[in-house]
């Protein structure tokens, strides 16, 4: 099949969307299980290491800006955060339904593990919604283009992101001016003013911005900036705020990355305290 790098028709390497993130979880292990790591780049399976190969090729700053105007109008649809949870909960894909959590479940887990170590409300607010921007894929947007760890586009990539070598084949490899520590930024701009690669993270940052407070909004723009939260890079761009909202998107990353077990919540018994969270900081509807 010719690869067609915009349409839903090309081939999903990855079994589901989750395969990211249990990779994720190889490459970064909780601290007590370390014994456990294995090097990813030799076990890592061939749809993963596909998955990152189509991401690195086509998240160019063209790609973003294209995608930005796509969909940062914001004229798809009008839905409520509950609404938009039960929506992404329509995601079907290759995984054992018998065996998986579904979407509610993930983020519920994630905003209970939160509550549960007595954090502000706004923060497990931010762990209930901070994966909706996979609804991306519902319309059809394919897995590099929602998932994946981020990066800055417009200037250098980061030798500490995962294959790396997968770049060489991006457009903006050869443009010598994207290709500097700071590339088309000046020093110390803020992250603010930089084009992140597309995904489910920029994309519900831009849904969410105008109702949370900036720590939270971090915490979503950046929860899969691991080259920056986990590898520390990219701090030639940032300015004190960034440096500041840093330290919660780190606080958030261990809920994000570790917090989903085996065991569904009662997602019935559930609802009714996370409405009351919802309303407290979200209109009925929002535009998406
Ligand atoms: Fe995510």
């Amino acid at each position: 099949m010719p690869e067609q790098p915009h349409g839903p028709s090309q081939p999903q390497p990855l079994q589901d969307l989750d395969e990211w993130e249990s990779f994720l979880l190889d490459r970064y292990p909780q601290p007590d299980q370390m014994s456990t790591f294995r090097d990813y780049g030799d076990n890592v399976r061939p749809g993963v290491r596909e998955f990152y190969r189509l991401n690195h090729t086509h998240q160019s700053l063209d790609f973003v800006r294209a995608k930005e105007r796509e969909f940062l109008g914001k004229t798809r649809e009008k839905m409520g955060i509950w609404e938009a949870m039960e929506y992404l909960n329509t995601l079907v894909d290759d995984s054992d339904p018998d065996t998986e959590l579904t979407q509610i479940e993930h983020l519920l887990q994630t905003a209970e593990a939160i509550r549960a170590d007595g954090h502000p409300r706004w923060f497990i607010l931010t762990g209930l919604i901070h994966d909706l921007g996979k609804i991306l894929c519902l319309w059809g947007e394919p897995q590099w283009a929602v998932v994946g760890d981020t990066f800055p586009v417009g200037c250098r990539y980061s030798d500490k992101i995962v294959f790396h070598e997968f770049f060489r084949d991006n457009p903006d490899w050869n443009v010598p001016e994207y290709q500097t520590p700071c590339g088309i930024y000046e020093p110390a701009c803020g992250l603010d003013t930089v084009h992140m690669s597309w995904g489910h993270d920029e994309y519900l940052y831009n849904v969410v911005k105008d109702h949370l407070p900036e720590e939270a909004l971090a915490m979503i723009r950046y929860h899969s900036f691991y080259p920056a939260h986990r590898e520390g890079q990219y701090t030639e761009l940032m300015n004190d705020r960034d440096r500041y909202r840093f330290e919660w998107v780190r606080k958030f990353n261990p809920y994000d990355l570790y917090s989903k077990g085996h065991e569904p919540p009662d997602v019935a018994e559930l609802r009714p305290y996370y409405e009351d969270l919802i309303a407290e900081y979200f209109p009925a509807k929002l535009a998406w």
